[in-house]
C-alpha cells in the first residue's frame, strides 16, 4: 500500500482547530507520494456546549479524491468548530493509494475500532495475516465495515481494551499486544479517546520518524529505551499466537521530559519545514507521548542493540525540498542532475590524481577484495542501476557480480555464502523487501554494504559499511536523480577495487576522465528537453511504448520503461535488443511505437541488426544515437542525438531523454506529476 501518514501533537501550545488542519492538510500535501485516490484525518470533537461533560470523542472526515477535497471539506463542516483553540490536541491525517478495497471515503483512513471511535489509527504498509485476524473478530462479534487490511488493528485494540485485566493498562501497552499479532509491515500511529492528548506510535519493516519542535531548549536529545520485562499474558491473551505480557520496566529514567511547550510530528520522512530535530524510529519501537513527554519502548533488549534513540538534527535546507520554478518535483530532480552526480563524486575522487576513495568502504576493502562474488540486490530503479554497472563492475573487480530483485532473491532462499559481499542499493533506505534481503544476508554472515540516498535510513543503519549517494532529497515519486547517482556511486566503487590492478589502469583512466567532464554533458543533454517535449507530442496518445537496446544500455530501456509506465500510466516494456528475434519482434509494425538505443559501443554493429528488422517491419523507430552518426540517423524516424561518452557512462545520459520523456507524456495525457512527490520512503 502506497500511503502517507502525518501526525500532529501540540503539547501546551494553543492551536485552534483550523490551525490544527492547516497543519495536517499541509504535512499530507507536502508528502504526497505515488498517486494517492482518498485522504482522512481524526481530530477532537468540540464539546457541544460549554458544560457539556461528556467524554473526549473523536471526529473522522474522509474523502474520496486528492487532498485538495478533504481540505474542501473540512471547512464545509461547520459543526468542527474552526476557531476553537485547544492547549494539547493530537491530530492524525493520512493519504490513501487503494490496495485493499476500491478508493472511497469508508476505505480510507483513519480506520477505526467502532462507531464510537474509541481507537483510531493511521497506517502504512501491509498486514499480511489480516484474513485471519479479521475471522477471528468477526467470530468475536466485531462488526467490519470497510475492505481495508488496516481495519483489523483498530478493531483489534478495542479488542485488547474490552479485554485488560484492569483500568490501569496504558495505551502503550495496548498498542503493543496488537502489533504482537500483526505479521507484514507497517507504520502506524493511534489516537483514542479513552487516551486523550496521547500519541502512540510504532513500526516493523516501514518507515517511521517523530519530529520535535520546541519553543524551549530541549532537555534531552537522547532517549533512553525503555525495556519490559515480559511476564506473562493472561485472560486478553489471543489464540493466534502465544505471547508475553509487557511490563515496562525502565532501563534508565522512568520518563522523559522533552520540554514543556513542545510540538511531535509522526510521519514516515523528513519533515524539514516543522522542525530539523527528528529521531528515527527502529523496527518495533513504541514510541508514546503522554503530557508532552517522549518516551521509546521495546520488549527486550537484543545483543549489541543501542539503547537510545537520539534526537538528530537535519541538515536539509528548506530550498532542497521546495519546488522551485519547476512544475513538479520529478521535474526539478531531473534537471538537478548535474548537480547531484557532481555531490555523489564530490570529495571521492581526487582527479589530478586520479585516486577514488569512498570512506565508508575503505576499512573493508580487503574483505571485499577476497570475496567469493558480489550480489547486488535492490527493487525497481535502484536495481536497474546495478544492472547498468554490472558488467564494468565484472570487467574492473573481476569478481562474478549477481543482480537480483530483492523480492525474487528473498523467495528464491538464494544460497548466501560467508564470503559472498551483498550490496544493498535503495533510494530511501527503507524499501521492505530490500530490508528483508539485507537482513537474510547478514544472518548468512556476509559482509552487507549499503548504497542509499537516506542517512539514518534502515538500510543504512543496519550495513556493516556503505556509501551515501548524496544525491539530496528525492521527492518525485520517480527516482531519478537517485539513479544517476546510484550508478556514479557504483561506478566509483569500481574503480576504487581496480586501483592496484596495472592492466586496467587505462580504462580507469577513461573512466574517471569521463566522469569529470559528465555534469557538463548532462546539462547538454537537459537541453534537448523542448526537443523531447515535441516528441511527447506526438506519443502521448498511443497506447503502448517500446524501448530497446542492449550492453551498457539494456539497463536504460528497462529503466526507462518504468518510469513510463509508473508516471505517465501507458504500457511500456524494455526490450534487449539481442532478444528481438526470440518473440517481440511479433509487436513491429508502422504502428508501434518503438524507442531504440543505438550507441558508439561494443554493441553498435548488433544494435544496427536490430534496426533493420525493426525497419523491415515497417517499424518507425525514434532512435537515441550519438551525435553525428549519419548511418543510424538514415534509417530513423527520428532521433535524440546525445554527446558521445565512455560506453559504461553513456547510460547516465542516455536515461535523461527517457526520465524527461516520461514526464512529458504523463502532463499531456493530464496526470498530475506535481501530485506524485513523496519522502524518502
Ligand atoms: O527507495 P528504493 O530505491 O529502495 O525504492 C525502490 C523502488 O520502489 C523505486 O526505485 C521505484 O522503482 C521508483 N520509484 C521508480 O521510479
Amino acid at each position: 500500500m502506497c500511503v502517507r501518514i502525518f501526525a500532529y501533537l501540540n503539547y501546551q501550545v494553543p492551536r485552534t482547530r483550523k490551525e490544527i488542519f492547516e497543519t495536517l492538510v499541509t504535512g499530507l500535501q507536502r508528502l504526497e507520494y505515488r498517486g494517492y485516490d482518498s485522504a482522512g484525518v481524526a481530530v477532537d470533537c468540540p464539546k457541544k456546549t460549554a458544560t457539556d461533560t461528556t467524554d473526549n470523542t473523536i471526529c473522522l472526515v474522509k474523502k474520496k479524491g486528492k487532498v485538495k477535497a478533504l481540505d474542501e471539506e473540512l471547512y464545509k463542516k461547520y459543526s468542527l468548530e474552526l476557531d476553537e483553540k485547544l492547549c494539547t490536541h493530537f491530530g492524525l491525517a493520512h493519504t490513501r493509494w487503494a490496495t485493499h478495497g476500491e478508493p472511497s471515503a469508508v476505505n480510507s483512513h483513519p480506520q477505526r475500532s467502532d462507531k464510537d471511535n474509541e481507537f483510531v489509527v493511521i497506517h502504512n504498509g501491509i498486514i499480511t495475516n489480516y484474513k485471519e485476524l479479521k475471522e477471528y473478530l468477526i467470530n468475536k462479534g466485531y462488526e467490519f465495515e470497510s475492505e481495508t487490511d488496516t481495519e483489523v488493528i483498530p478493531k483489534l485494540m478495542k479488542y485488547v481494551y474490552d479485554n485488560r485485566e484492569n483500568r490501569g493498562v496504558t495505551f502503550s501497552k495496548l498498542v503493543e499486544r496488537v502489533i504482537k499479532q500483526l505479521e507484514g509491515a507497517f507504520a502506524l500511529v493511534f489516537k483514542s479517546r479513552h487516551f486523550p492528548g496521547e500519541a502512540v506510535a510504532t513500526r516493523r519493516g516501514s518507515p517511521l520518524l517523530i519530529g520535535v519542535r520546541s519553543e524551549h531548549e530541549l532537555q534531552t536529545e537522547h532517549i533512553p529505551v525503555q525495556y519490559n520485562s515480559g511476564e506473562l499474558c493472561s485472560s486478553f491473551c489471543l489464540p493466534l499466537s502465544s505471547y508475553t505480557e509487557p511490563r515496562w520496566v525502565c532501563l534508565y529514567n522512568d520518563v522523559i521530559i522533552i520540554s514543556t511547550h513542545v510540538h511531535f510530528l509522526f510521519t514516515h520522512s523528513a519533515i524539514i519545514e516543522h522542525t530539523n530535530k527528528v529521531l528515527y524510529m527502529e523496527d518495533d519501537d513504541i514510541a508514546v507521548v503522554t503530557e508532552g513527554r517522549l518516551s521509546i519502548h521495546r520488549m527486550n533488549r537484543q545483543a549489541g542493540e543501542d539503547p537510545v534513540r537520539a534526537i538528530q538534527t537535519l541538515e536539509m535546507e528548506m530550498q532542497q525540498i521546495m519546488k522551485g520554478n519547476f512544475e513538479a518535483f520529478m521535474q526539478k530532480e531531473i534537471f538537478e542532475q548535474p548537480e547531484s552526480v557532481v555531490n555523489t563524486m564530490r570529495g571521492r575522487i581526487c582527479f589530478d590524481t586520479n585516486k577514488v576513495i569512498l570512506g565508508g568502504l575503505k576499512d573493508h576493502l580487503k574483505e571485499i577484495k577476497r570475496c567469493r562474488r558480489l550480489i547486488m540486490i535492490g527493487c525497481g530503479t535502484s536495481f536497474h542501476a546495478a544492472v547498468a554497472t554490472r558488467q564494468i563492475l565484472e570487467e574492473l573487480t573481476e569478481l562474478p557480480v549477481m543482480v537480483e530483485l530483492a523480492s525474487d532473491f528473498l523467495d528464491r532462499n538464494t544460497p548466501v555464502f560467508r564470503d559472498d559481499v551483498c550490496f544493498f542499493i535503495s533510494q530511501s533506505g527503507e524499501t521492505a523487501d530490500t530490508l528483508m534481503a539485507l537482513r537474510y544476508c547478514k544472518e548468512r554472515g556476509a559482509l552487507t554494504v549499503g548504497i542509499t540516498n537516506t542517512v539514518g535510513s534502515s538500510i543504512c543503519r543496519e550495513t556493516d559499511c556503505g556509501v551515501h549517494i548524496n544525491a539530496g532529497p528525492e521527492i518525485g515519486v520517480a527516482s531519478t536523480k537517485a539513479y544517476t547517482s546510484q550508478f556514479v556511486a557504483l561506478i566509483m566503487f569500481a574503480l576504487m577495487l581496480s586501483e592496484d590492478r596495472l592492466s586496467l589502469q587505462k580504462r580507469r583512466l577513461e573512466i574517471i576522465n569521463g566522469l569529470k567532464v559528465l555534469p557538463e554533458l548532462i546539462k547538454k543533454v537537459l537541453s534537448l528537453d523542448e526537443k523531447i517535449k515535441a516528441i511527447a507530442q506526438e506519443l502521448f496518445k498511443q497506447r503502448s511504448l517500446l524501448v530497446m537496446g542492449r550492453g551498457f544500455n539494456y539497463a536504460t530501456c528497462l529503466e526507462g520503461a518504468l518510469k513510463i509506465k509508473e508516471i505517465t500510466y501507458m504500457h511500456s516494456e524494455g526490450i534487449l535488443a539481442g532478444e528481438l528475434k526470440h518473440g517481440p519482434l511479433a509487436l513491429i509494425d508502422k504502428y508501434m511505437p518503438v524507442i531504440m538505443i543505438i550507441m558508439r559501443d561494443a554493441c553498435y554493429v548488433k544494435c544496427q541488426n536490430a534496426l533493420q528488422q525493426v525497419t523491415a517491419r515497417s517499424g518507425r523507430p525514434i532512435i537515441l544515437c550519438c551525435q553525428d552518426d549519419p548511418e543510424v540517423t538514415k534509417n530513423a524516424y527520428k532521433t535524440i542525438e546525445l554527446p558521445h561518452t565512455v560506453d559504461c557512462l553513456q547510460g547516465i545520459l542516455s536515461v535523461i531523454p527517457l526520465q524527461l520523456l516520461s514526464f512529458h507524456l504523463a502532463v499531456l495525457r493530464g496526470y498530475d506529476v506535481s501530485a506524485r512527490a513523496r519522502r524518502r520512503c
